[in-house]
């Protein structure tokens, strides 16, 4: 038997009845229009995440550029951010109307590296998003540092780190505002489209909660031109389900990672997850480096072992991106992760026997 990338219908048969009877509950009330389960969601996750308001939206990808929007960034100024993330990133700083400008990652954490982010502040620079890469939060502290009392935003793409902390504290409470993603494979994840911001500003709370409903909070009142970016009731109740065991899934991964780590220690060129000793790393996925990596993704689809590159091209070099004009040899760090990473299998419910099949390939591959 093979073993998944991320296996989601075992985790769906451990909550079917309790899904199943909020639906039934749900779909009795009829109130689908940001209806309890939604607002509960909100108070819950704004509790998770030790901050005073979140805000539920339509996806991650929205909840970036409803953040970008709230706080007034648009046509004329500069965002800071990476490369290695996935593109939509990139894509709510273009659909606000500002420029992106991308710096390179730490090796290590393959995070945003803050000493390369001073020599790209401009006196346009209006904001900076550090991605939380792969489930382990970015140097936040260094960030505030590089930004001192310059009037920049610092945000944070939280879409991978549900539950990381940097320093004690949670991913979503790190900086001016988060944007969190509940796709379906994320740590906490709906069965469909579904996203948060969360901050401690209520002006910004007020002016998302705006945006996200046609500019308006008063039916048929519209303070701003705005979006239809509610998030589902459905996928509310689905999400406060998973939220109660979200503390347990994500000890489960770093369990896993545990086990991965000291099975796949010493071997020649092979570099493992770094975990700062000020980050809770919640392993959204596991990924290795090697510059024999081709060989083995082989090895694990010869074997019928799951893997994924997270991310083989990377936004600078994306077509969609060339305008931006960042050329190859551009980013040399993120150039040489995209060309060395592969995702291992991790979701709570692996097995300790199929992490040791995963770890057996790949050794057989370096060794
Ligand atoms: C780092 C990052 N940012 C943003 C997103 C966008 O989230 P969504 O797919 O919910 O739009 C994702 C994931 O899909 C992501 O991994």
């Amino acid at each position: 038997m093979g073993i998944p990338l991320v296996d989601l219908q075992s985790q769906y048969l451990d909550i079917r009845d309790e899904v199943l009877a909020a639906f039934d509950e749900a779909l009795t009330g009829m109130q689908l229009n940001l209806g309890p389960n939604v607002q509960a969601f909100e108070e819950e996750w704004a509790e998770f995440c030790g901050v005073r308001h979140a805000i539920g939206v339509g996806n991650g990808t929205e909840a970036l550029n409803l953040l970008l929007q709230a706080h007034r960034i648009g046509p004329g100024d500069e965002v800071i951010t990476v490369a290695f993330t996935f593109i939509a990133t990139l894509e709510a700083i273009l659909q606000v109307g500002a420029t992106p400008v991308m710096v390179d990652i730490d090796p290590e954490t393959m995070c945003i590296a803050p000493e390369e982010v001073g020599e790209k502040i401009t006196p346009r620079t209006r904001a900076i998003i550090a991605v939380h890469l792969y489930g382990q939060p970015a140097d936040m502290q260094a960030l505030a540092e590089v930004v001192g009392d310059r009037d920049i935003r610092l945000l944070e793409d939280a879409a991978q780190a549900h539950g990381a902390t940097c320093r004690g504290r949670p991913a979503g409470s790190l900086a001016d505002g988060a944007a969190f993603s509940f796709y379906p494979s994320k740590n906490l994840a709906a069965y469909g489209e579904a996203g948060a911001i969360t901050t401690d500003a209520r002006e910004i709370d007020d002016t998302v909660r705006h945006l996200r409903v046609h500019g308006s909070r008063e039916k048929y009142v519209h303070r701003l031109v705005g979006y239809n970016s509610r998030l589902d009731e459905l996928q509310a109740a689905v999400l406060r389900i998973k939220l109660r065991r979200l503390a347990d899934w994500n000890e489960a991964r770093r369990r896993h990672a545990r086990r991965y780590s000291e099975q796949l220690a010493g071997i020649d060129g092979l570099q493992l997850p770094v975990e700062r000793e000020w980050a809770r790393h919640v392993y959204h996925v596991y990924t290795v480096r090697s510059p024999r990596r081709d060989e083995i993704a082989e090895a694990l689809e010869a074997e019928d072992i799951g893997y994924a590159i997270h991310y083989r091209v990377p936004c600078h070099l994306q077509e969609a991106m060339a305008d931006l004009g960042c050329g190859p040899g551009s980013l040399p760090e993120t150039e040489r992760a995209a060309a060395e990473v592969i995702s291992l299998p991790m979701y709570p419910e692996l097995t300790n026997e199929q992490i040791d099949r995963v770890c057996e390939v790949v050794r057989s591959v370096l060794e």
